[in-house]
């Protein structure tokens, strides 16, 4: 007998229905970050993007370029081919590819057979990322970038970091819209008990495809992570968080902290944003980018090193749990449909959200 009464199943599995989950199918026309901009070089580097093998690699002026990874040919790695010039150059039988896609040389005959091109994609460099469209180009508008201009202000030190996740991207986007889990999850890192209990507000930009959650801990204690670099530890301080799903691709959490015993706008700036990137890999593996930055102490290397290397070890809290999740998962398909929380309603409309953006494009492909 089912644990859970059946009226309470059934609505379960209506509602869940609605979400995005990793049987959507993946958005392809938005801009994704494809690579941290240092990882992409002379050397072709392959990597699977929205299900896409994709190779990336720099002309002679150092402009990157994204090709499909599979030769027209006999659908040898491109990557594992090499860059001459501003050309791809196969390693099975030496058919060049320009940037633009198009074989433009066969070695072994004069003509290059007609059809012979491979997909060019539009990327964006800016700042320490590079950006991929691997939707229909022509949709590949620059202004739809989700990038922000902290990202790459000097106003921001920043550090950067490339994770692996095998599990869904959706449940990396629930994740960062449910922070509830701090208590618990890195109860051991960044989370302090009173943070699950807090107040929260939450807001819903359906229009936009905008969802965020704002929560004030106060007054609270900081973890090191924060208290050392804010010099707050051993006061009673306030932690203003604000955590944003801003597109299939970015979602940017952005933290103030300040000491009670002064008014907030008496007080130093001392902010940190974290932009959490989310790269689809396939249906259960995302590419999981992060840029991380502070608006004090530009200068000290050693602060940059120490949150870095905290913040690292949090997150490799988030990966290891939503791997459990998602290894759970694949081998019980028999389950009960999930049971959601009040603090879930930011992440509901997200995943609401992306269902029909996904269902949606899915259909006009196949039209
Ligand atoms: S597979 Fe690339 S040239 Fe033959
Ligand atoms: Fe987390």
């Amino acid at each position: 007998m089912s644990a859970m009464p059946d009226r309470i199943r059934q609505a379960a599995q209506r509602a869940q229905a609605d979400l995005a989950d990793e049987t959507t199918p993946l958005l392809r026309n938005a801009w994704y970050v494809a690579a941290l901009a240092p990882e992409v070089s002379r050397q072709p580097l392959a990597r699977r993007l929205v299900d896409i093998p994709v190779v990336l690699y720099r002309r002679e002026d150092g402009r990157a370029v994204a090709l499909e990874d599979r030769c027209a040919h006999r659908s040898f790695p491109l990557s594992r081919g090499q860059v001459v010039g501003d050309n791809l150059v196969c390693g099975y039988h030496g058919a060049c590819y320009g940037a633009d896609g198009r074989c433009t040389r066969v070695p072994s005959q004069a003509q290059v057979p007609p059809g012979a091109v491979v997909r060019s994609f539009p990327l964006i460099e800016t700042g320490a990322l590079l950006w991929i469209w691997p939707g229909d180009p022509a949709l590949a508008d620059p202004a739809l970038l989700p990038a922000q201009p902290w990202m790459s202000d000097a106003g921001w030190a920043s550090s950067t970091e490339r994770l692996h996740l095998r599990a869904s991207h959706v449940r990396l986007h629930e994740n960062l819209l449910d922070l509830t889990h701090l208590s618990f999850l890195h109860a051991n890192s960044f989370g302090t008990p009173d943070y699950a209990s807090a107040p929260f507000e939450t807001v819903l930009d359906e229009a936009a495809g905008r969802f965020s959650l704002h929560r004030t801990v106060s007054p609270t204690r900081l973890p090191p992570l924060w208290a050392v670099p804010t010099g707050l530890g051993g006061v009673d301080a306030a932690r203003v968080v604000s955590s944003s799903f801003l597109s299939p691709a970015l979602h940017v959490v952005a933290v103030k902290f300040y000491a009670c015993a002064l008014p907030e706008d008496a007080q130093p700036a001392r902010a940190i944003r974290t932009a959490h990137l989310v790269t689809p890999e396939s249906a259960t593996r995302t590419h999981y980018f992060i840029q991380h930055a502070r608006n004090f102490a530009l200068d000290d290397a050693e602060i940059t090193r120490f949150m870095h290397q905290q913040l690292l070890q949090a997150f490799q809290e988030d990966v290891d749990g939503l791997e459990a999740i998602e290894t759970l998962l694949a081998g019980y398909p028999a389950r009960q449909p999930e049971i959601s929380f009040h603090a879930d309603k930011a992440s509901l409309a997200m995943r609401r959200w992306l269902k029909r953006q996904a269902e949606a494009e899915a259909l006009s492909r196949a039209g």
